[in-house]
């Protein structure tokens, strides 16, 4: 949806939805109370009328009001003025964007009078994100239950002001979206081949982008990987992804499982809730993005983007329980589960990354085991990590984003569990502490690497939605986090 900033004076003939802020307690913002002026008084006398506090999430509003061309105002309660930054007016918006989504009206202005650009621009943002979604297989879809919003209009006082604050936020929001829409594509659409493919498109923002395909990596060596996706008639692929913007110094190393499907293999899934497993490239969905946020607004960093991109099927060709690979470590893998596919991939992604690059550090993203939902349910990601440094600004990084993180040890014991009889280790632990035995694993792949691994297998997918930037389905979650972690850490 467009998001676009107008002058107040130009906003002033708007017939559709307006949009106001109103401070806990009562007292108006200066685009409320200029609402309050031209309608003589209505906006206070709804409030008083109504008992409307400007409690957080809390919404008032008139239809048809008097003197102004707008078919309705809508007061958000932005809560108490001491914890209005752009955090929470962002929220405020997707809010706002919530409650009018569907109301009929083809336009929605908020009135950011008084507020300074950033304001303004997490304004902005908060809409952009909200009203999102993913209908491009939806022929049938009836007119009232589409959104009726088509344009978002943020009046400000100073719109040259209000563009250049977004312009870097705009560029985030795009790298979400480019991210979500990869991971709502269904697995019949988006396969190994076409996600590299447009992954190659970001040539055009100024990315590198190289796809290797099955041969290039039996020449590496990449056993574990290939073996996950050699029961699929589609072939595997490994997209390499670089950002120059940093100068002569080592890459950050961004690694993403992309398990386009994920049946289990051999070890197959119950049919119940498999169709879930077409989002099990959350990861590498999340790395693409963040690649393309970079991208967009120029930032002065070096990193790279590795995707493993697979399908895991049963076909007669596909691994069997038992077999064992060698992954391009040397390090050889007993397969007890196949369905304990996305480890196998970023062990030879992880590898590649930190042969080639010698990255200065490195982070995957996995929607790596079902366990992590049991840990920590739908509202945190998995952190396991091994440097304090870094799990610390990681941590920083998801507190601000709201793409939250908690930290979970990597216990040395625990590595008892991934013993095999026949190879150097199993690529399953058993039940207990399954998150952390993946973690285990994808250790033995990092060799004296600054690294963190982020279990995303509850988050990648909102069900409900629980925050207003994210609706339901795709989240996009690690987009934020990462830009935010580039941004705070490493960019000069
Ligand atoms: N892709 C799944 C993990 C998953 C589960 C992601 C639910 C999102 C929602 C992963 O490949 C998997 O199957 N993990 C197994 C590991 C087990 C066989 C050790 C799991 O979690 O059950
Ligand atoms: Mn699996
Ligand atoms: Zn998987």
């Amino acid at each position: 949806m467009d998001v676009e900033f107008v002058s107040i004076a130009d906003a002033e003939g708007d017939a559709g939805a307006w949009v106001a802020a109103v401070l806990e307690g009562g007292a108006l913002t200066a685009g409320a109370q200029r609402l309050n002026g031209a309608t003589d008084g209505a906006v206070e006398r709804a409030i008083a009328a109504a008992a409307f506090t400007g409690a957080r999430g809390k919404v008032l509003e008139l239809i048809a009001p008097p003197g102004v061309p707008a078919a309705r105002i809508l007061l958000v309660g932005a809560g108490p003025q001491g914890d209005v930054g752009p955090g929470v007016v962002e929220l405020v918006a997707a809010e706002a964007y919530r409650a009018l989504k569907t109301s009929g009206a083809a336009t929605m202005t908020l009135a950011l009078d008084g507020a300074p650009p950033p304001l303004a621009a997490a304004t902005a943002l908060g809409v952009r994100l909200a009203a999102y979604r993913f209908d491009r297989y939806r022929t049938q879809e009836k007119a009232d239950a589409k959104p009726s919003i088509r344009t978002a209009r943020v009046a400000v006082a100073d719109v040259e002001a209000a563009r250049a604050a977004f312009a870097p936020l705009a560029a985030l929001a795009d790298g979400v979206t480019f991210t979500r829409d990869l991971v709502s594509e269904p697995a019949n659409i988006l396969y190994p081949a076409e996600f590299a493919r447009r992954v190659k498109a970001l040539e055009s923002m100024g990315l590198d982008v190289e796809i290797l395909g099955e041969a290039e990596m039996t020449k590496l060596g990449m056993g574990a990987l290939l073996g996950v996706g050699q029961g699929s008639e589609r072939e595997s692929q490994l997209a390499v992804i670089q950002w120059k913007g940093g100068g002569d110094t080592p890459p950050l190393a961004f690694i993403g499982k992309g398990v386009c499907f994920d049946t289990g293999g051999i070890s197959l899934k119950p049919a119940d809730g498999m169709e879930e497993m077409k989002w099990d490239m959350g990861g590498a969905g999340a790395v693409a993005g963040l690649m393309h946020t970079l991208a967009a607004r120029k930032a002065k960093v070096n990193a790279v983007g590795i995707l493993g991109l697979v399908e895991n099927m049963p076909d007669g060709n596909a691994q069997r329980p038992g077999d064992i690979v060698t992954s391009m470590s040397g390090q050889t893998v007993e397969v007890i589960n196949t369905d304990a596919e996305g480890r196998l991939v970023l062990a030879d992604a992880l590898w590649y990354v930190q042969q080639r690059f010698k990255p200065r550090l490195m982070v995957d993203l996995a929607t790596l085991t079902g366990a992590i939902i049991i840990s920590l349910g739908h509202d945190l990601a998995g952190l396991f990590c091994n440097n304090d440094v870094l799990a610390d600004q990681l941590l920083a990084a998801g507190k601000a984003s709201r793409d939250e993180l908690w930290r979970l040890p990597l216990p040395e014991a625990y590595e008892k569990q991934l013993e095999s009889l026949a190879a150097d280790f199993k690529n399953i632990g058993g039940r207990p502490a399954g998150s952390i035995t993946a973690a285990l694993f994808l250790q033995k792949f990092v060799r004296d690497t600054p690294w963190a691994h982020l279990d995303i297998a509850a988050v990648a997918w909102r069900k409900p939605s629980t925050i207003a930037t994210i609706p339901e389905g795709a989240s996009g979650f690690g987009v934020r986090l990462l830009n935010q972690f580039v941004a705070d850490n490493y960019e000069s």
